[in-house]
């Protein structure tokens, strides 16, 4: 009797640590994969004006064409809006729009993009 008092409450603990380690571990897949593209849905309203028509031409500054991304690989994203982030890459819009995405945004949004079809 004294037994089963002790081991109860051990025994569920131990469910609560094992359910811990286990969304630990759904983050760190998360993380791997470089962003969360659900997040990203809340984000993306700023890029869809010009990235959401297939073939779009946007006509401020000047007429330009703008890029596909949808379907793009994650990691040609991110890259792509570092480069303008950091200056490497430029381009009105895209400098100014990067400019205002942290790392957790732009990995995000990498996420969307390369899963959008
Ligand atoms: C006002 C229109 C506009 C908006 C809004 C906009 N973009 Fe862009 N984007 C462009 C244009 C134009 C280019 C091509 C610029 C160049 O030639 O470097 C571009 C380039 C890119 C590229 C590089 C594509 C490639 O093929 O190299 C990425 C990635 C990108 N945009 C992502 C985004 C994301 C993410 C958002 C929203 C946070 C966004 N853009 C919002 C117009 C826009």
């Amino acid at each position: 009797m004294k037994l089963r008092t002790t081991v109860m409450p051990t025994a569920s603990l131990f469910a609560v640590l094992l359910s811990c380690a286990a969304t630990g571990a759904a983050h760190a897949a998360d993380a791997a994969k470089g962003g969360d593209a659900q997040a990203a849905r809340d984000k993306v309203s700023m890029c869809i004006g010009c990235h959401g028509i297939p073939g779009y031409k946007a006509s401020f500054p000047e007429l330009y064409h703008v890029p596909m991304i949808a379907g793009q690989n994650a990691k040609y994203i991110e890259s792509a809006l570092n480069a303008y982030k950091k200056g490497e890459r430029s381009h009105p819009t895209m400098d100014a729009i990067a400019g205002t995405l942290s790392d957790q945004d732009i990995a995000d949004l990498a996420a969307y993009y390369s899963n959008l079809k």
